[in-house]
């Protein structure tokens, strides 16, 4: 089997509820981290990554979503008759090569392993990437290459972790951990939303995957899993059951929950306080509201 991934899902059919009223007209794959959509910074970490191949799984309503990475002409020549060069190079950033971009329509909301499963014939025989947007990763060396130069090592299915606080457990996929190697976990098993009491570890599976075409085999058979969903986790887990290789990997970087309306603040002040061009105003604002803040206790 190649160790060279070349193409990533990115599953974004979900409605968005949590963000309501936003998500009524704009997917929310589109909301900004001071002025990137979210969507963004994922392909990036894609490309990043070597990542050619771009599979969108969509569903209705996601419209802006094809046309933010469409060519925007009209835009481009007032930039480029203006001379805004800066915003030019931005703007093309977003375009992607003809062809390199797909979108498969997810016509039923039936879970994450499901919405993989739809891209089924775009992957074909082939090692693939998986990434959820909501879950944005600062690091320097970017999440997803991390876990390509590792996979390329190991081979087998591998899935981004991070520990996380006992009660938080049942939000995530939790590994069970065979061997615990440091950057690196062998799983034994795994298991999507336990209880907090039945939490095999507090070691969580955050969305960056790197995934055999098996995986999309055990998809087919799947039943219904945790929420009565199609999940992707027991069809990581059957890998394990089959005595195939499953690993963890301990990323180097910060992860923001941007599907909790919490996670999704933290990271605009995060990502604004690491732009030179804000930071100044931004940090001097926020040491006032602290210092307001012990004032008033
Ligand atoms: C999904 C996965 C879960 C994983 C999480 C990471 O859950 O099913 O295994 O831990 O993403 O963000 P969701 O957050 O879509 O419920």
């Amino acid at each position: 089997m190649k160790r060279k991934v070349t193409k990533a899902i990115f599953p974004v059919a979900g409605l968005g509820t949590r963000f309501l009223p936003a998500t009524k007209s704009i997917p929310k794959e589109i909301m900004t981290l001071v002025d990137r959509p979210l969507i963004q910074y994922a392909i990036d970490e894609a490309r990043a990554a070597g990542i050619k191949e771009f599979i969108f799984v969509t569903s209705r309503g996601k419209g802006a979503l094809e046309d933010y990475f469409d060519h925007a002409p009209e835009l481009e020549s007032s930039l480029r008759k203006k001379g805004k060069k800066e915003l030019l190079k931005t703007l093309k950033n977003t375009n992607m090569d003809s062809g390199a971009i797909a979108y498969i329509r997810q016509h039923k909301a039936l879970g994450l392993g499901h919405a993989v499963w739809c891209a089924r014939r775009l992957i074909a025989n082939e090692p693939f990437a998986v990434i959820l947007p909501d879950d944005v990763i600062a690091a320097e060396k970017p999440c997803l290459q991390q876990m390509t130069e590792a996979y390329a090592e190991t081979g087998g299915c591998m899935v981004a972790a991070m520990e996380v606080p006992p009660e938080k457990a049942p939000s995530y996929g939790v590994l069970d951990v065979k061997e615990d190697m440091g950057s690196m976990v062998s799983v034994r098993g795994m298991v999507e939303k336990p209880a907090q009491d039945e939490a095999p570890s507090n070691l969580a599976v955050i969305g960056r995957y790197i995934l055999t075409p098996q995986i999309l085999q055990n998809l087919q058979k799947i039943k219904q899993g945790a929420g009565g969903e199609i999940q992707l986790t027991d069809a990581i887990a059957q890998e394990i059951e089959a005595d195939r290789d499953v690993y963890g990997y301990r990323f180097r970087g910060q992860r923001f929950d941007c599907g909790s309306k919490a996670g999704y603040l933290q990271a605009t002040v995060s990502f604004g306080l690491s732009r030179p061009e804000l930071r100044g105003e931004f940090q001097g604002y926020l040491d006032e509201m602290a210092a307001l803040r012990n004032a008033a206790e």
